[in-house]
């Protein structure tokens, strides 16, 4: 009785001893691997959403390209070091190398302008609150559904990190002239699959290319004397309009011809009629054997089952990597560390 006595407690106090290990773990667990949710500003800065929404559409006004470029910045955003406004960092002269003048960004992403007038306008609702990384995710929403693409619920709760990964910006983001295979790859790398890479590809059914990145195309194509062969002659003829042998490569042309400012599933039936702008683009749908081209065909003959996808491959891409808990800090001005 005693020696059973005796025991239990022995036995119950070294119980108790880990069940307060365990729960210490757990919340350091929590602290440091927090999951991104929907409410993470619903009592800090319960209206973000339309306070970003709002400027996105002041901005269209002057500049319908705008949306284009705020869902691109999230892209080149998370597939470096994560979803962390690394990109919106400027040089500082010493430590910050910034990823805008990586060969990916340089001369290439826009937007950085209304990136900054949505922080002032977020900060004057709730100062030192939501981080230019959770900006850039409920911007990129905002722009799809603008330009009347799907609407999703975005994810929140990322906070702003403390350098800038220009090496990673030009390794980790796919150029358009490296192949279906690096390009899968790399998105294999951040934990998107084949999927994800054809409905996010999708973003292409807006905004706008620099010849640059696609006239190799349009004349010699990889040494051939010609040009690509997957390039519908039609087309091909509208673009070395916009883009003459020996022309300014900083001409642009839309990246989807059909409706180039509005958000839709036309960018798959272009890669159908050989109508895809980039190399990257056509090859979803031009790469003979591609598990790639089922999933082109499903997207152009269903608006609703892109729009699904893309806003779940959406979700996907901002839950790279982020920095939660006490990591990184909110910034207060996204261009610099606090
Ligand atoms: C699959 C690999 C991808 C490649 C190789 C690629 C490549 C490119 C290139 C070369 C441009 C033209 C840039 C310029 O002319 O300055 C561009 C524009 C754009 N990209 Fe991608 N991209 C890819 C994936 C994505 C993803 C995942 C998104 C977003 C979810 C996206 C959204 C956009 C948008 C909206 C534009 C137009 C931007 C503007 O008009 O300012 N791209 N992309
Ligand atoms: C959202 O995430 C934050 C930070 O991890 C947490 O404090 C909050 O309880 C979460 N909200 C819900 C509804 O899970
Ligand atoms: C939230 O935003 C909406 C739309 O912009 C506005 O009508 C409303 O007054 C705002 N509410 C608060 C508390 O700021
Ligand atoms: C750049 O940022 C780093 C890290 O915060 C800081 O130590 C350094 O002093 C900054 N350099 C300049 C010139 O501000
Ligand atoms: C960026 O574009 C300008 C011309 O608009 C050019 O002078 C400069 O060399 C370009 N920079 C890079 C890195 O391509
Ligand atoms: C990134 O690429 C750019 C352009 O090619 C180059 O100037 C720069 O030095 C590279 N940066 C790093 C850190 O590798
Ligand atoms: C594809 O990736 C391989 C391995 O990293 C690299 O050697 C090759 O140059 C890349 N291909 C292109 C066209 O960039
Ligand atoms: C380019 O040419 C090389 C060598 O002829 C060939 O192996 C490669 O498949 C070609 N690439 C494309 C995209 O046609
Ligand atoms: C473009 O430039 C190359 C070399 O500079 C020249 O040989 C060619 O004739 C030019 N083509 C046109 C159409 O001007
Ligand atoms: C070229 O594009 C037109 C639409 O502009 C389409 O009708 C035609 O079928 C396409 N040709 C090929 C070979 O894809
Ligand atoms: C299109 O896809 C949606 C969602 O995936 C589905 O509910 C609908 O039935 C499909 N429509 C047609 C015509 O197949």
């Amino acid at each position: 009785m005693t020696f059973s006595s005796s025991s239990s407690s022995s036995s119950s106090s070294s119980f108790s001893s880990l069940v307060v290990i365990i729960l210490g773990v757990l919340v350091l667990l929590h602290e440091s691997n927090a999951q991104l949710n929907s409410t993470f500003y619903s009592t800090t800065c319960p209206n973000v959403s339309s306070i970003v929404s709002n400027v996105v559409q002041q901005a269209l006004q002057s500049d319908p390209r705008i949306g284009a470029s705020l869902i691109r910045l999230h892209f080149h955003d998370c597939f470096v070091n994560g979803c962390d406004a690394s990109i919106l960092l400027d040089n500082n002269g010493t430590t910050i190398i910034s990823e805008k003048d990586a060969a990916p960004n340089t001369n290439s992403t826009r937007g950085f302008g209304v990136v900054d007038n949505i922080k002032t306008a977020v900060e004057n609702s709730c100062p030192g609150v939501v981080s230019c990384a959770d900006i850039l995710a409920i911007a990129a929403e905002a722009s799809v559904s603008l330009a009347g693409g799907p609407t999703w619920t975005v994810l929140l709760g990322r906070r702003d990190s403390l350098t800038a990964n220009q090496a990673g910006a030009n390794t980790s983001i796919p150029s358009p002239f490296e192949g279906l295979p690096n390009i899968t790859n790399k998105f294999s790398a951040v934990g998107l699959n084949i999927n994800d890479l054809v409905a996010l590809s999708g973003a292409h059914t807006f905004g706008r290319a620099q010849c640059r990145l696609f006239s190799n195309r349009l004349y010699n194509f990889n040494g051939t004397g010609n040009p690509d062969p997957t390039l519908n002659t039609t087309y091909l003829t509208t673009l070395q309009t916009t883009c003459p042998q020996n022309g300014s490569g900083f001409n642009v042309a839309n990246l989807d011809p059909t409706t180039p400012d509005g958000f839709d599933n036309n960018y798959f039936s272009n890669l159908q009629n050989n109508q895809g702008l980039l190399q990257s683009d056509q090859e979803l749908f031009s790469t003979s054997g591609s598990a790639t081209i089922s999933i082109v065909n499903s997207f152009s003959s269903n608006q609703s089952t892109f729009f699904q996808n893309f806003a779940q491959s959406m979700i996907n891409m901002g839950n790279i990597s982020p920095l939660t808990g006490s990591s990184g800090e909110i910034r207060l001005d996204c261009k610099k560390l606090n």
